[in-house]
């Protein structure tokens, strides 16, 4: 009989900058769930990837100096180092600029244009490049963009529009009567009350604006929107479409899209009416989390408040960042990262409880077995009865965990596990028992009943964990057939017998003190690179204008008389000037940059023909010529010997 299909994926990721832990953090989810899923007998896809165009893209390699092509490749080479580094298990990695996606993208362009899903039109909006989205007016927030709070730009431009309206009413429907659909459940309420109640508009689906994207074949003007793009990929890196659509026939419909909390709209709006309109199956899931959170915003690039993976895997080991991931942030929710956190809970829960569990238990099976796991002898009920019940028990109550998503919860099992084991030693307390020979056998039971725990321990670590579980297989000496999800469903995998091989700690003890003072250092060394390397944008050049518009400005020297602040006003200064035989007054804005006092005397430079106006009542002849992208940074000003009203050229 063929195994059942688990079909999961993580979005896939802009290269625009290196991949920071929040990043990480949902892409190790995933690969905890596609580990699992095929511990447990499934047939898994598990797919990631990058989404590798935009105007974004587009402009990040042109201030690289690079073509846009050569720029994501080398950024993407990082991301595949990252996730090899992070052990993440992923069956295919698809990237957007691939033939086998452009093409079939392409044709699911022209197919919906074809069958009227598609249209031409024009639009006229707001855009936010960094989101790569249009607003409408009564869309923005404060004039900004209601996701990320950045300044949008004013858009019209010809465009392909998508009938996403038409699919409203399906869309709810499915929502409605599919609870699983969208999850967890609070975010589906958000779609319907904040998207789709209020009414859908149709989708722009092709841009004039720029050049980097897949172009439609019918229209090469156009590009084919980003999130029209994206969104495919997860059809198109199963074959949809091409020659070969045997996984697409095998894997489809996905079982769990898991994306952060902001992209929900486009994959439970958007991606389910591109599926509707191409008469394709819906994802049984899309499951959004939450995001890593730091300083009270979210961890992100253009925030400059990014940790490392890599830094933090290379110094405390790739299993305690991806422990500390899953265990502390529950997928659903918010959670705030900071270096403490992280370090107390290494410490706390893999160091103590569960690194010195396997060094004790595998010392004392040396010391008093000479590193043979003994047979189990007496028993005493109420010692033994707590951490048997819970090994037996586990298995199935970790199904149910994970098969919720509930992966924090699914450790925190696990972790009372390991407590009521150390537990047990305490209460048994085998050093007292090896004093009396005739104790021997509740001895070998006590021992006994600590390996065969590690050994549950391990197989069910076996998916969070997978190089710590790992190393556990090696010191309690176990085949891979022992080490099997099936296999903890029966008690006493361990045979009595076998020889152990005690190792190395499983996880060093970090000195809190020490370390968290070493890691400050690092952030405000690596703060200090990233602002040196932050240099400000230079301004576009305006429109081109021919000699004779710019011969039409007379420019001018002038020496300042007399200065004086303008009431109620923090920035303007109002001057008299000698200009040649002229006097006359000009109002500036050059405070606090100047004092009044500091311009007596100068000699600068002003437009001398431009028409009056009046400034805070004041008729200002004039405008002084200064230095500065917004405010001023400087004057053009001389200290060499000339007159007034001399021209400037
Ligand atoms: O959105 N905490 O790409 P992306 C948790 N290309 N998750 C975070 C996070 C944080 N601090 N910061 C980012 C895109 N993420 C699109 C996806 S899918 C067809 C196209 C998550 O690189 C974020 O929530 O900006 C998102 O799910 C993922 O990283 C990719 O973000």
């Amino acid at each position: 009989m063929s195994k059942p299909t688990f079909y999961i994926t993580t979005p896939i990721y802009y290269p625009s900058d290196n991949l920071h832990i929040g990043h990480t953090y949902c892409t190790v989810a995933a690969d905890a769930m596609a580990r699992f899923k095929r511990q447990t007998g499934y047939d898994v896809m598990f797919l990631t990837g990058t989404d590798e165009h935009g105007q974004k893209i587009e402009k990040k390699a042109a201030d690289a100096g690079m073509m846009p092509q050569e720029y994501v490749d080398h950024i993407v080479d990082g991301i595949h180092k990252l996730w090899e580094l992070m052990n993440i298990s992923n069956d295919d990695f698809i990237r957007t600029t691939e033939p086998r996606h452009e093409k079939v993208v392409q044709k699911i362009f022209k197919q919906l244009y074809d069958q009227g899903d598609i249209y031409k039109g024009e639009y006229e909006g707001w855009y936010c490049t960094p989101c790569e989205s249009f607003w409408l007016d009564r869309q923005l927030k404060d004039g900004k963009c209601p996701d990320c709070g950045r300044p949008v730009q004013k858009a019209k431009e010809e465009s392909y529009f998508f009938r996403l309206s038409k699919y409203a009413p399906r869309l709810i429907e499915h929502i409605k009567t599919h609870p699983e659909f969208i999850q967890p459940v609070s975010r589906a309420n958000e779609m319907l009350q904040n998207f789709l109640l209020p009414g859908l508009e149709d989708l722009a689906v092709s841009r004039t604006s720029f050049k980097w994207g897949i172009p439609v074949t019918f229209d090469d003007k156009h590009v084919i929107y980003v999130w029209i793009d994206a969104l495919s990929n997860y059809i198109t890196a199963l074959g949809y479409g091409s020659e070969d659509d045997s996984k697409y026939q095998k894997y489809w419909p996905a079982d769990i899209h898991l994306v952060g909390k902001e992209i929900i709209r486009f994959h439970t709006i958007i991606w389910p009416a591109m599926l509707m309109a191409l008469g394709l199956p819906l994802p049984k899931q899309v499951y959004g989390h939450g995001w890593v959170i730091m300083d009270g915003g979210k961890m992100s690039k253009s925030k400059g408040n990014v940790v490392d993976p890599v830094m933090l895997a290379e110094r405390y080991g790739v299993d305690a960042l991806r422990y500390f991931l899953l265990r502390d942030m529950p997928l659903g929710q918010d959670s705030l990262f900071s270096n403490e956190i992280l370090i107390n809970r290494i410490n706390a829960d893999l160091a103590n409880d569960l690194g010195n569990l396997l060094s004790r238990s595998l010392s004392m099976a040396e010391k008093y077995f000479g590193g043979i796991v003994p047979a189990p002898g007496e028993k005493n009920a109420e010692q033994d009865e707590p951490v048997l019940s819970l090994a037996a028990a586990l298995p199935g109550k970790l199904e149910e965990l994970m098969n919720g998503m509930r992966l924090a919860d699914a450790l925190t099992l696990i972790f009372e596990y390991t407590g009521a084991l150390n537990k047990y030693i305490d209460v048994t307390m085998p050093w007292a028992l090896a004093k009396d020979e005739a104790n021997r056998t509740r001895l070998a039971t006590v021992i006994y009943n600590l390996l065969e725990g590690l050994r549950i321990v391990g197989v069910a670590l076996k998916c969070f964990l997978p190089d710590t579980a790992e190393k556990m297989r090696t010191q309690l000496n176990v085949s891979e057939e022992q080490f099997t999800w099936e296999s903890i469903f029966s008690y006493g995998g361990m045979c009595p017998g076998e020889k152990l091989k005690k190792g190395a700690a499983l996880f060093p003890r970090i000195d809190v003190k020490k370390e968290l003072e070493e890691l400050a250092e690092l952030e405000a060394a690596s703060k200090a690179k990233a602002q040196a390397a932050d240099k400000p944008e230079t301004l576009p050049i305006k429109p081109e204008i021919t000699y004779d518009e710019f011969e039409k400005l007379d420019l001018r020297t002038a020496k300042v008389l007399a200065a004086e602040e303008v009431k109620k006003s923090d920035k303007l200064l109002k001057l008299t000037i000698q200009v040649g035989d002229n006097q006359r007054t000009i109002v500036s804005g050059i405070r606090p940059k100047y004092t009044a006092e500091q311009m007596v005397g100068k000699t600068i430079v002003i437009v001398a023909n431009l028409k009056p106006a009046k400034i805070r009542g004041i008729l200002s002849e004039g405008m002084i010529l200064a230095v500065g992208d917004e405010g001023v940074d400087a004057l053009l000003a001389t200290d060499a010997p000339v007159e007034s009203g001399i021209c400037v050229h």
